[in-house]
């Protein structure tokens, strides 16, 4: 199984590095158009192999799309990120660019590949793969809703004092401030919802609290996060090298599902060995019915930014 991260930046590196502890891929290729970066990324990364007991190749490469090859998964990662005080949509002009020109590189060396978009806006950015290239929609793939739903649940569990690991809860929606639809009634601790444990003005601040996460972050960092970032990319990537069938949401292009069309936004998919194997429709309550229209309409608006 090899893997490409092109962006061997703060939020490529660490999903290299998550990808390598994990075991699961044979090579991983981190490519940056900075000279030496990816290529210096790689050697430290691969200088932690005996510490961390992985035997995952890590290589980089400055721009050379030739060592990237016949991958059978490209995350793009390319692009700068967001300052503090900055929205996710206001990188479109830079990042539409190098997504652009990175998709069509990687897609004429990997035919079959299966790419997953980071590069922010991340619902935006994946949409413009789907219409610049011929990828099937099942291998076009964008990350926002399992960071935010890390998000979410990491917020549920300070909330309710409890272990993340007896949360469960999805975000789904643009990936952006405004646009993210945490589904409260959905989310529960061990089986039983929520709302028995918190009341429902702690749950409107726990989504709250949940859609400017990243901005939260960027105002500590001063730079966008990438931990979370990196962990969330490499969960998608296990999903479908180790062909777990797993279910997270991911920005996908929707032809009538949750009733949208013609736009790729959040919402709950199966990862497999063939990228995104089935759409999950959940039925939403009114309210979240509403709030997913809203978050649409905002996508569609920073699309039309895109000059396709
Ligand atoms: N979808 C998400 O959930 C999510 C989360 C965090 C960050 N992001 C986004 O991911 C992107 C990367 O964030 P970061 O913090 O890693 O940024 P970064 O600046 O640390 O890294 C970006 C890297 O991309 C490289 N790059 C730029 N143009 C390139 C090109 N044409 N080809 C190859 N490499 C190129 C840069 O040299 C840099 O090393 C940003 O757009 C950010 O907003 C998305």
């Amino acid at each position: 199984m090899k893997v490409t991260v092109v962006g061997a930046g703060a939020v490529g590196a660490s999903c290299a590095e998550y990808i390598a502890i994990k075991d699961f891929a044979s090579e991983v290729v981190l490519l940056d158009i900075k000279e030496g970066y990816a290529e210096g990324k790689a050697m430290d990364l691969m200088q932690t192999a005996s510490l961390n007991g992985f035997d995952t190749k890590i290589s980089g490469s400055t721009n050379d799309y030739a060592k990237t090859a016949n991958s059978d998964i490209a995350v793009i990662t390319s692009g700068i990120p967001r300052k503090p005080g900055m929205t996710r949509e206001e990188l479109i002009g830079i990042n539409a660019g190098i997504v652009k020109t990175v998709s069509s590189n990687l897609i004429a060396h990997s035919p079959n590949v299966i790419l997953i978009v980071v590069s922010n806006p991340m619902d935006t950015m994946t949409y413009l793969v789907h219409k610049t290239t011929d990828l099937p929609k099942h291998r076009i793939i964008g990350m926002g809703g399992a960071l935010d739903s890390a998000r979410f649940k990491y917020r549920l569990a300070e909330a309710m004092e409890a272990p993340i690991s007896d949360i469960d809860g999805m975000v789904i929606g643009g990936h952006s401030d405004t646009g993210m639809v945490p589904l409260t009634s959905h989310a529960t601790r061990n089986s039983i919802r929520v709302s028995e444990f918190l009341s429902e003005d702690r749950l409107e601040q726990v989504a709250a609290d949940t859609k400017v996460g990243g901005a939260t972050l960027t105002k500590l960092l001063g730079t966008s996060a990438w931990y979370a970032p990196g962990a969330a990319v490499s969960a998608l990537v296990q999903a479908i090298a180790c062909d777990q069938k797993k279910m997270f949401p991911c920005s996908t292009f929707l032809e009538g599902e949750y009733g949208l069309n013609d736009i790729c936004i959040g919402v709950p998919v199966i990862l497999g060995r063939n990228g995104i194997e089935q759409i999950v429709d959940i039925p939403l309550s009114d309210t979240e019915k509403n709030k997913m229209q809203e978050s649409a309409a905002g996508v569609t608006k920073t699309n039309s930014l895109l000059s396709l």
